[in-house]
């Protein structure tokens, strides 16, 4: 018997880190997907990798095999696994979220969303430690989505006011999730008021981000994100390459760009933009400092309605 699952990456355009503590985020799925073929079969798990990742990558990628044994918990020995990682890996575009959604969807359960949610972040949890849960969230709606995690965890579907062209890229090396959030950690322990009136203002920006969303206003979501940039990098979380590939993005005509997910040594960045010839003068820009990008597309969604 064969089932698939297919789950898509996502980039966080605004509130990482502050989400972890409660603050709004926002972000977008990608084009990019993880597909997961089950079969009857011994416990075999062969992951194919996306052009160009390398197989210190595919370890570092929170060792795949740890994340299926953890989402098909005692069916693993009777099952091969085949993961076609579209995603790149250990880049911040959520590729282990993307696998625990694909696999629990290849098994066919939990349906609804909020479950699905609930038994990814869990599965996610081998990688990551306490994730917020909004890679898995972004992967599971498959929209835009705005986040936030108090005591309960709310998913909103954006509805976008006008077409935004995003830039999506990776410069610098990844140094993982986990230990990033854990420093922030130690920095909100020794200096409370001031890291906390930092993640306030990420919340935001996220706000005002979603409201620029939402109307149509770009120009508002790009000064949001030169703000959230500003706060992120006094944190000590943008890499040299991530700082220089976000000033270049905005010199060839984005209306704002930053560093995107856990960031740390190096990373994803975003760059948001009013049109795909705009867009694509950034990739071009970005791709002349070495620094390999594409463009993601969002169109206007017809509703909005409340998921949770
Ligand atoms: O793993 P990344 O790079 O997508 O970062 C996740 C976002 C954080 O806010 C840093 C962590 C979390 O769990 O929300």
């Amino acid at each position: 018997m064969k089932r698939t699952g297919e789950a898509p990456g996502k980039v966080i355009l605004f509130g990482e880190h502050a989400v972890v503590y409660g603050a709004a985020a926002v972000a977008l799925p990608l084009s990019k997907h993880v597909k997961v073929t089950l079969r009857d079969g011994s416990g075999q798990v062969d992951v194919r990798l996306p052009r160009r990742a390398t197989i210190p990558d595919a370890h570092r990628a929170a060792a795949p095999v740890e994340l299926l044994r953890r989402a098909l918990g005692a069916a693993f020995d009777a099952l091969d696994v085949r993961v076609d990682l579209g995603v790149p890996p250990m880049a911040g575009f959520g590729s282990s979220a993307a696998l625990a959604v694909a696999t629990l969807r290849a098994l066919g359960t939990p349906k609804s969303k909020p479950k699905l949610l609930a038994r990814a972040i869990d599965v996610e949890s081998v990688a990551h430690g306490r994730p917020s849960g909004i890679d898995p969230a972004a992967s599971i709606w498959g929209a835009p989505i705005r986040f936030q995690r108090t005591d309960r965890i709310r998913v909103k579907p954006l509805r976008i006011g006008a077409p935004v062209y995003v830039v999506v890229a990776t410069a610098g090396v990844h140094g993982g999730t986990a230990p990033v959030v854990a420093r922030i950690g130690e920095t909100r322990r020794a200096a409370p008021q001031l890291i906390g009136s930092a993640m306030d203002t990420l919340g935001a920006a996220a706000d005002a981000g979603v409201k620029g969303l939402r109307t149509g206003d770009l120009e508002l979501v790009g000064r949001a994100m030169k703000i959230a940039q500003g706060i992120l990098d006094g944190f000590g979380l943008v890499g040299l390459e991530v700082r220089a590939a976000v000033q270049t993005a905005e010199a060839a005509g984005a209306l704002g760009a930053k560093m995107s997910g856990a960031g740390g040594t190096g990373g994803a960045l975003v760059a948001v933009c009013a049109t795909p010839t705009a867009a694509r003068r950034v990739v071009r820009a970005l791709k002349d400092r070495g620094v390999d990008g594409w463009v993601e597309s969002y169109a206007a969604l017809p509703t909005e309605r409340s998921a949770r």
